[in-house]
């Protein structure tokens, strides 16, 4: 009874100091006399979270942008953002201006994708991860998964055939797809439907409130997280027993000389599907409306690729 009571005091104290630590970060950040951006900081602490989360995230963006313009600050998650939709803006964070800037994620985000997955880490750590992950991406790495990648993309295409399609949501699965074989090679058949299943809750808890109580989307896609790390164990253990080195993502971690563990593997292998997926998507939307667009584009480009194969079939290379 002592020791339940004197927990709930710590519980409370710890809570109690955690909200004074955010009272005190928020009003630090509103007295400021900085040039801040427009836009509304809500209520300390809470900011502006429950009215994104309580929404589809496109609609709030959407009325802010329209309120306040392409940069405005905000409050979410007990973090003061400035938030950013131009690309001249990104462009400055990114590239211009870099060494500014430092990347941070709010907690419950780095809970979900896994605390030892490169994009939270500096220093030694994070350029061996860089260099795991370039490793398994140079063109001899992926020579031998290209005819996989190339039937996942008849696949996709005949599967268009004659039905009206969301081009982004067929894109995305075409990504998830050929990230599972670059990831984990022919490993992946066995467990694709399980992975897909994992990786598609954790997805949609990710942009969900980082309440972890039973029945929430965000409980359950940290359920499903915890599942996919299992199945990366499962593969990792079946590939120590059967001795062969792989050029895929999983081979070129589990090859690092001074050993990640299972539990850096798996963070860094759902990250990787994390950065990976949507971004790649993304530009592959754009791409198809742009070729669609123009046709002149798209027969010019059609007869690079065509000239491509010509040339190497008449010289007697590979096709890829
Ligand atoms: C067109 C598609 C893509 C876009 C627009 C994109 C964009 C980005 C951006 C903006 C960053 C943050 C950079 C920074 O903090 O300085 C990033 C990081 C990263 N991306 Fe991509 N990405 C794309 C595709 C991919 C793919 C296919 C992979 C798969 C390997 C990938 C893996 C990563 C990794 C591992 C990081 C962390 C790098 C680090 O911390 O050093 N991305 N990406």
């Amino acid at each position: 009874m002592e020791f339940v009571s004197t927990l709930c005091l710590f519980t409370f104290i710890s809570f109690t100091l955690l909200l004074i630590h955010s009272i005190f970060k928020f009003l630090a950040f509103t007295s400021k006399k900085l040039p801040l951006p427009p836009g509304t900081l809500g209520l300390p602490y809470i900011g502006e979270t429950f009215q994104l989360y309580s929404q589809n995230p496109n609609v709030f963006f959407a009325s802010k942008v329209k309120k306040y313009g392409s940069i405005f600050k905000t409050y979410i998650l007990g973090c003061p953002c400035v938030m950013m939709s131009s690309p001249e803006a990104a462009k400055q964070v990114l590239v211009t201006r870099a060494n500014l800037f430092k990347p941070t994620f709010p907690a419950s985000k780095e809970r979900m994708l896994g605390k030892q997955a490169i994009f939270f880490h500096q220093g030694d750590y994070h350029s061996k991860l860089r260099k795991l992950v370039l490793q398994a991406f140079k063109p001899d790495s992926i020579r031998n998964i290209i005819p996989d990648i190339e039937s996942i993309a008849i696949t996709s295409l005949e599967s268009f055939e004659g039905r009206l399609i969301n081009t982004y949501q067929e894109m995305k699965t075409y990504t998830f797809n050929v990230a599972l074989i670059s990831i984990f090679g022919k490993d992946e058949f066995l467990y694709r439907e399980e992975l897909k299943k994992c990786y598609y809750i954790l997805e949609k808890g990710y942009n969900s409130m980082p309440i972890n109580l039973p029945g929430t989307l965000f409980n359950k896609a940290m359920k499903a997280r915890k599942e996919l790390a299992k199945i990366v164990a499962k593969i990792i253990s079946t590939r120590r027993e059967m001795k062969i080195d792989h050029s895929d993502l999983l081979g070129s971690f589990m090859g690092d000389k001074e050993g990640l563990t299972d539990e850096q593997i798996a963070d860094n292998v759902i990250g990787v599907i994390f950065a990976a997926r949507d971004t790649t998507a993304s530009v592959l939307t754009w791409i198809l409306k742009y070729l669609g667009e123009n046709p002149s584009v798209l027969q010019a480009v059609t007869e690079e690729q065509e000239n491509i194969m010509r040339t190497k079939e008449v010289n007697g290379e590979e096709k890829f």
